[in-house]
């Protein structure tokens, strides 16, 4: 079908003209006429259509170029009848659609059942993270994140765990390599705690502070089915003029009540963070017995679930090297964290926290 090519074009005059694109139309019909299906009606684009070696592009290349000026024009209106006609002929064959045995062939039935497709859902701790975050959002809490790659300085130093501290064993985690010859605060680790980025929020911007973090932190903490190296928490920090523990303890028995229902009860423990002082652990009446006692709660009604304080004053001074505004004279502030998973766990009534990072669609399948 496409052996023949163009010939060169010697004279130009009308009827010369007519003469030779009346042979290429009569070449064109002729193959059109023999085309049968799709691959054909495209073979036979690009026999006279295409871009490259295309016929239509052979003559516009040669017989264009060849041409005297005077004749050019011609040329051209001939040629666009030509490329108007091809293009008809194409259009034909195409809209003439393939034969009614390959339609047979691909026939649907439309009385089959369809594909179902899964419908994908948010993950168990994505869910409950989302959760807590709304729960302060309705209080006017702004969110922030930081990095989870983090230096000594944020995670560490600036919130009170000096070099050396004994309060570093308490949250070992791994360290990027090959950093000695950078100063302590400077070199990076994967954060133990989303704490750092309170003092991120408080460079960046000065009192009020109302703001939860969500995010991932890492652990050398051995694997166990409450444990995992990585997890999720939620950091709460609000700071403004006479913000008081009481506050601190409205506003976590609010969190606990929107998030396990009315009748939980909370009650503060002393604890230790070097961050806050004075620190506290939060304990709600157990939502599995009520409060009766039961094996979840160990018998004695209570489960620990978040700890809490108020900002130590050490802390407010390393955020007045940036923002003198954070003078613990003037203002005070409480802040929070909570582990994401160990709240999913309560709520859903899971066991092993392995559950949520196993990709287990029986397990996820039930968060739809
Ligand atoms: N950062 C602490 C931890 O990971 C939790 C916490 C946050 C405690 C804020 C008090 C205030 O254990």
């Amino acid at each position: 079908m496409m052996t023949d090519t163009i010939p060169n074009l010697t004279a130009f005059d009308e009827a010369a003209l007519d003469q030779a694109f009346a042979a290429l139309a009569r070449q064109a019909q002729d193959a059109a006429a023999a085309l049968n299906g799709e691959a054909d009606a495209e073979a036979f684009r690009l026999d006279w259509l295409g871009r490259k070696q295309g016929r239509l592009n052979d003559v516009s290349g040669r017989w264009l170029k060849a041409a005297p000026p005077e004749a050019k024009k011609a040329l051209g209106l001939r040629f666009n009848a030509l490329k108007a006609e091809v293009e008809r002929l194409l259009d034909a064959a195409l809209g003439a659609g393939p034969s009614d045995a390959a339609l047979a062939a691909e026939a649907i039935d439309i009385t089959l059942p369809g594909t179902r497709r899964l419908t994908g859902a948010e993950h168990p701790i994505t869910r409950t993270l989302n959760e807590i975050v709304s729960v302060f959002a309705a209080l006017g809490y702004s969110v922030g994140v930081g990095p989870e790659v983090e230096t000594d300085y944020y995670n560490f130093e600036s919130m009170n765990f000096p070099p050396g501290h004994p309060a570093r064993d308490t949250q070992d985690t791994l360290v990027v390599a090959a950093q000695d010859r950078r100063p302590l605060r400077d070199r990076l680790l994967l954060r133990t705690h989303t704490s750092p980025v309170q003092m991120r929020t408080m460079e960046m911007q000065p009192p009020p502070v109302r703001i939860v973090i969500p995010g991932k932190v890492h652990r050398n903490d051995a694997q166990d089915a409450t444990h995992s190296p990585i997890f999720h928490q939620v950091e709460g920090l609000c700071v403004d003029t006479n913000i008081t523990f009481s506050d601190l303890k409205g506003t976590l028995d609010h969190a606990m009540k929107a998030l396990f229902g009315s009748a939980v009860k909370t009650r503060f423990f002393p604890s230790f963070f070097p961050f806050t002082e004075p620190s506290a652990d939060v304990q709600i009446s157990c939502i599995f017995c009520g409060g009766k006692g039961c094996r979840k709660c160990k018998n004695s009604g209570w489960i620990e679930l978040l700890g809490c304080g108020m900002v130590d004053p050490a802390v407010f001074a390393f955020a007045a090297e940036k923002q003198p505004a954070y003078d613990p004279k003037k203002i005070s502030g409480f802040a929070f964290g909570m582990g994401v998973e160990r709240i999913a766990m309560m709520k859903y009534g899971i066991s092993e926290i392995g559950s949520f990072y196993a990709g287990d669609m029986r397990f996820l399948g039930q968060f739809v």
